[in-house]
């Protein structure tokens, strides 16, 4: 080579030969193989650091946009820092129901001041709406929608720093939370509640339930209220959903530990409360006014917490049952599909840092109008366990594999995976399963742990192929496709869809995969959705500062992927301080209804207002299906 050859070259190839990159270890191997699969993650570079992954950001980016750029339909938007709901242009939106809207035409309006009274909080759409899912009744729209947590400054404004000092504020509290299911109907002023709906139903932190499944009756599920274990009031931490083939709703437990609290300071956490995280001190200081959550007094009382619930939205006066088969951990959602020999498949992620992606498989089979009450109990739970080399197991929790009875793998199923060798996850959000190809994804939202220390059970988290980064404040997006296209099958092949990062900031793996460019920014993927059509819906639970390694991001956001290109566009933004969270549609497909959570701008009535927890509706200004 003469020496004005190196004039030719690009600074990438010329800062190469100055600095040559160390040898590949067989894990970039890995890696690389992992993201360039379907090619449209390409121009991926790999180093020898045993983690390093550089996703040099524009190139597959731009050959994604020849490929395919008409399959969205919309023209993307870019970030915001505002307070409000952004859409593209010929899409329009506005607020269905606010945290406090009634339900029902006995519930006092919400005051400025004092928010909703302790007599009316069981009456009003909850706080903090998150997963939700649409059902048809009698040809009615109807719509099941969590409410994760509160937010007592703004529950309880008339409380200095929103401090909870009495059994009402408790009381109002829990019923804020749980579950709503209304009706809703679209009129002159578009979609809203229909008030007094006889399908209109509150479920909360009290309504009581059944506990079925192996864990049911089992002496770590008995309390004094409840000597059998097979009763419990209340439901909490109602995070992602799910929907099942014989219409019912699915709300998924998430972070119940935070709840409970003990009186006496002496208390000594068992090793299980060590594990889930429960500690002595509750978020909402529920224990001072309520015994049921002191665990001085009640310490079987969390082993009721951190399952999937199912209710059924055409029967108000159903009873919810907690399906104890499906494990208990801080479950984000529940993604049901049907194996091809009719099995039920509920794809599960908790969402812990280092813990772990579940699978449950209904020993009977589901078909149209057959039975069902047994398909959520009577099954197989897995745990999923990815090799380097781009394959996986599903590993049946068993006795034989864990040591553990049935019963103790339903209450204990993190130590339960653990025994098995479990894959370490990047925080499991939600699992979405493709409409119309055989293949599921999750969003694994961030990990700054990963690398760095342990799981809370002493599982070792050094960088595996799924979570390839170590300190990951980004997120990645993992997909599987289960042998001979069988969901119900124990073996996958895997690869990313995406790796989130910041290619403006970063020139290494923290720039994210190939098909991240300056024009869709997102950090900490979490809710997720198919369409009808097979189109992803992304949604983001991220740092939105909007500056440093976070710049050029903006307020949380929706935006839509192509599983065949691996292109991603942004489509709606939130208001500042929200998490965009919940995602259904209208039986008609005209309509989206998007879940914006804990908003910090006074959203969605202006300035001076409270914040409230809105379900928006966004629709093409053509009327045109969005889904
Ligand atoms: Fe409630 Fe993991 O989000
Ligand atoms: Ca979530
Ligand atoms: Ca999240
Ligand atoms: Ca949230």
């Amino acid at each position: 080579m003469k020496d004005n050859d190196t004039y030719d070259l690009s600074w990438d190839e010329w800062d190469e030969l100055q600095r040559p990159a160390p040898d590949k270890s067989d894990f970039d191997d890995v890696v690389e193989a992992a993201i360039s699969r379907r090619g449209f993650l390409g121009g991926v570079l790999a180093y020898g650091s045993g983690a390093a992954v550089m996703g040099t950001g524009l190139l597959s980016s731009t050959a994604a946009e020849a490929m395919g750029a008409s399959r969205f339909g919309f023209t993307p938007i870019p970030i915001q820092t505002d307070g409000t709901v952004h859409v593209p242009e010929g899409y329009s939106w506005h607020p269905v129901a606010r945290w406090g809207e009634p339900l029902f035409s006995d519930a006092e309006e919400l005051s400025q001041q004092t928010a909703i009274g302790v007599a009316s909080s069981d009456r009003v759409f909850g706080e903090n709406t998150d997963g939700m899912e649409a059902f048809v009744v009698d040809g009615r729209q109807v719509i099941a929608v969590n409410h994760e947590y509160v937010n007592t400054k703004v529950n309880l404004p008339m409380n200095e720093d929103g401090a909870v000092t009495s059994a009402d504020d408790v009381l109002t509290l829990q019923n804020m939370q749980g579950v709503t299911v209304m009706e809703v109907a679209e009129g002159a002023d578009g979609w809203t509640i229909v008030v007094d709906s006889d399908l209109n139903r509150r479920i909360t932190q009290n309504t009581p339930m059944v506990i079925k499944g192996p864990a049911a009756g089992h002496p770590l599920l008995r309390t004094a209220a409840d000597p059998f274990g097979t009763t419990v009031l209340g439901t909490m931490n109602n995070c992602g959903a799910g929907k099942t083939p014989w219409g019912t709703y699915l709300t998924c437990e998430e972070n119940f530990n935070g709840y409970f609290g003990s009186t006496d300071p002496e208390f000594e956490r068992p090793a299980d409360y060590v594990r889930y995280g429960i500690g002595l001190e509750g978020r909402y200081a529920y224990e001072k006014f309520d015994a049921r959550f002191d665990v001085s007094q009640n310490p079987n009382e969390p082993h009721r917490f951190g399952y999937i619930v199912e209710i059924d939205p055409t029967d108000p006066t159903s009873t919810p049952i907690k399906h104890t088969a499906l494990g208990r951990f801080k479950h984000e959602n529940a993604a049901a599909t049907i194996a091809p020999d009719g099995r039920v498949v509920v794809y599960m992620g908790d969402d812990e840092r280092g813990e772990f992606l579940y699978k449950y498989v209904s020993n009977g089979v589901y078909t149209p109008g057959g039975p069902t009450s047994a398909l959520l109990d009577d099954g197989q739970l897995y745990v999923a366990k990815f090799n380097n080399d781009l394959t996986g197991q599903w590993v049946a929790l068993t006795s034989e594999t864990t040591g553990m009875d049935e019963a103790e793998i339903a209450i204990f199923t993190r130590m339960a995976a653990s025994k098995v060798g479990a894959t370490t996850m990047d925080r499991p959000e939600w699992v979405a399963v493709n409409t119309v190809a055989a293949e599921a994804y999750c969003c694994l939202t961030n990990n700054r742990n990963r690398g760095v220390k342990p799981n809370a059970g002493g599982d070792d988290t050094p960088v595996n192929g799924p979570n390839p980064r170590a300190e990951n404040h980004y997120g990645q997006i993992v997909r599987w496709y289960p042998s001979n296209d069988d969901h119900g099958a124990d073996t996958f092949t895997w690869d990313l869809y995406v790796m989130a990062g910041n290619p403006t900031v970063h020139d290494d793996v923290y720039g994210g995969s190939s098909n991240i460019n300056a024009g869709n920014l997102f950090n900490s993927p979490d809710g997720m959705m198919f369409d009808s059509t097979g189109l992803l819906w992304i949604q983001t639970d991220g740092d939105d500062d909007n500056a440093g390694d976070f710049a050029g991001m903006g307020n949380n956001q929706m935006l839509a992927g192509d599983p065949a290109t691996g292109q991603i566009e942004r489509f709606l933004t939130g208001p500042n301080g929200s998490e965009v969270t919940g995602l259904t549609w209208s039986a008609d497909k005209r309509t989206m209804f998007v879940g914006i959570q804990h908003p910090a701008a006074p959203f969605p009535d202006g300035e001076g207002k409270l914040p409230r927890s809105s379900i928006v509706a966004v629709k093409r200004d053509d009327n045109l299906p969005v889904g």
